[in-house]
């Protein structure tokens, strides 16, 4: 294990000071990070004192650090999980060999994009939440928010260490890049299409903690286990991080439940407009909510069947989520069964070499761990004696990749005719009339303990302080 320098300018724990040359191109990017996080991370409070959790070691009892920081003096740090001796590559036709230390030749470039995709996302997320705090529903929340962005700015600077350790002057002109793109932007837009929407309010920042932060984590998880080893080590620690992210996801939108169950008992009724006129939000709202940002999730894993993922399986670069937990590993006479339309409005099953299927077997144990919340919120509803259930749509409903590209699917799978998708959308996605009332709830509350009306208090501490603790202090 490399010992940990978190004295030095760049807080890591892969001896930064023994390479001056890499220390050095890290210590030229880390001003042009700042002016980054300046301009784009969190609008109007770089200066106040957040409590933050910083990673300082990657043992289990170093990793979460709490105290008082602005978010300027963050110490964003290069942390890597401990090395595994003697690891082997785990899976594809390379299966048993030892792993590398290096990129070799013929991966550099396919390695690099994918390191680059990853990385550009992390930035993404930062900007698209950027004007969140000027809306918070509680300090609590408002710390939640900084916790995670401060985090997705570290797992920048875990890719972009790659980039500059093993890949050369490609790979710092790609570290430049990964500041250079800005979600949204015209000419310049982030890699990939979910993080060019703004999330202009908390629902919304919720669904995506919970569903594109969970995509993120299946996308480490499958990282974890490349052959190339400092990837899969700086993957690893980044799960650490990645966990709370969703955590936060699930906590919002159970506490949203909760609150719209509170109303609808004291309003005696379930119906929407009566919800909302009682300043909370409607359980038809969250369902059309859940619709969209778990459908945009699930086009991130790409195609169902794609020659890049086999290839990709096939020369150790990316394996399955827990490769560990299958038996056969080289995944070579196996099928996997997938859904496709048949062209006149039904469905056929497909068999596909399993090889070429590898972003569908991500996908499904993405869709299995998404219903981990769903069980929870809807045992809150049953509780309060309401029928409405919240569910995951079909994942062939409002698909823009792969085989359902474009398909009229409605949430239960069904395929309906044409017609039908374009006048019953309305009632299974959020329309102009849903974004308008949400960002009519969204009034900033800042005093300690203090929770906006529309999300129930939190119930969960922040390593062992109660909710009405003062997280942001401003000035
Ligand atoms: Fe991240
Ligand atoms: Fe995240």
């Amino acid at each position: 294990m490399s010992t940990l320098n978190y004295q030095e300018r760049i807080p890591n724990n892969v001896d930064l000071a023994g390479n001056r040359q890499l220390q050095r191109a890290l210590e030229h990017w880390q001003p042009r990070f700042l002016n980054w996080w300046k301009e784009l991370g969190p609008e109007r409070y770089q200066d106040a004192d957040v409590y933050l959790r910083t990673a300082i070691s990657v043992d289990e009892n170093g990793w979460a650090n709490y105290g008082y920081v602005k978010m300027p003096d963050y110490r964003w740090g290069i942390f890597l999980a401990d090395q595994e001796r003697d690891r082997k590559i785990g899976f594809g036709d390379l299966y048993g060999q030892p792993v590398w230390q290096q990129v070799p030749a013929e991966f550099r470039s396919v390695l690099r994009r994918l390191i680059v995709t990853q990385g550009d996302t992390e930035p993404a997320s930062v900007e698209q939440q950027r004007l969140l705090g000027l809306t918070c529903p509680s300090l609590y929340d408002l710390r939640n928010l900084f916790q995670v962005n401060v985090e997705e700015g570290r797992h920048l600077w875990a890719m972009v260490y790659l980039l500059h350790a093993h890949f050369g002057r490609d790979g710092r002109e790609e570290a430049e890049e990964l500041l250079a793109r800005h979600s949204g932007d015209a000419d310049k837009p982030r890699i990939l299409g979910t993080f060019n929407e703004p999330i202009s309010d908390w629902l919304s920042f919720f669904m995506f903690t919970y569903f594109t932060d969970r995509d993120g984590k299946y996308q480490l998880k499958s990282l974890a286990e490349s052959a190339f080893d400092p990837l899969a080590r700086s993957c690893r620690f980044m799960l650490m991080e990645e966990a709370y992210h969703m955590h936060v996801g699930e906590n919002g939108i159970g506490r949203i439940v909760k609150r719209t169950l509170d109303v609808m008992r004291e309003v005696g009724s379930e119906d929407p407009e009566a919800v909302r006129r009682a300043g909370a939000i409607d359980l038809a709202t969250i369902q059309r909510y859940v619709n969209f940002w778990f459908s945009s999730s699930l086009d991130l894993f790409g195609s169902e069947q794609s020659s890049n993922a086999a290839s990709a399986f096939a020369n150790g670069i990316k394996g399955r989520p827990d490769e560990t937990s299958f038996e056969d590993h080289l995944a070579l006479d196996q099928v996997c069964d997938i859904e496709v339309p048949d062209g006149t409005g039904g469905m056929r099953h497909e068999a596909v070499p399993m090889r070429n299927a590898m972003n569908e077997v991500t996908r499904r144990a993405f869709i299995a761990d998404c219903e981990g919340g769903f069980i929870r919120w809807n045992r809150l509803i049953q509780k309060s004696g309401f029928e409405t259930r919240l569910f995951l749509p079909s994942p062939r409903f409002r698909r823009a990749i792969g085989a359902w590209n474009g398909q009229p699917v409605a949430p239960d799978g069904s395929i309906i005719a044409r017609e039908a998708w374009e006048t019953r959308k309305g009632g299974w996605l959020p329309t102009e009339a849903d974004g308008a009332f949400i960002r009519s709830l969204m009034r900033q509350v800042v005093e300690p303990g203090k929770v906006a009306g529309w999300i129930a208090p939190p119930a969960r501490k922040v390593n062992h302080l109660d909710a009405d603790y003062e997280f942001v202090k401003f000035h």
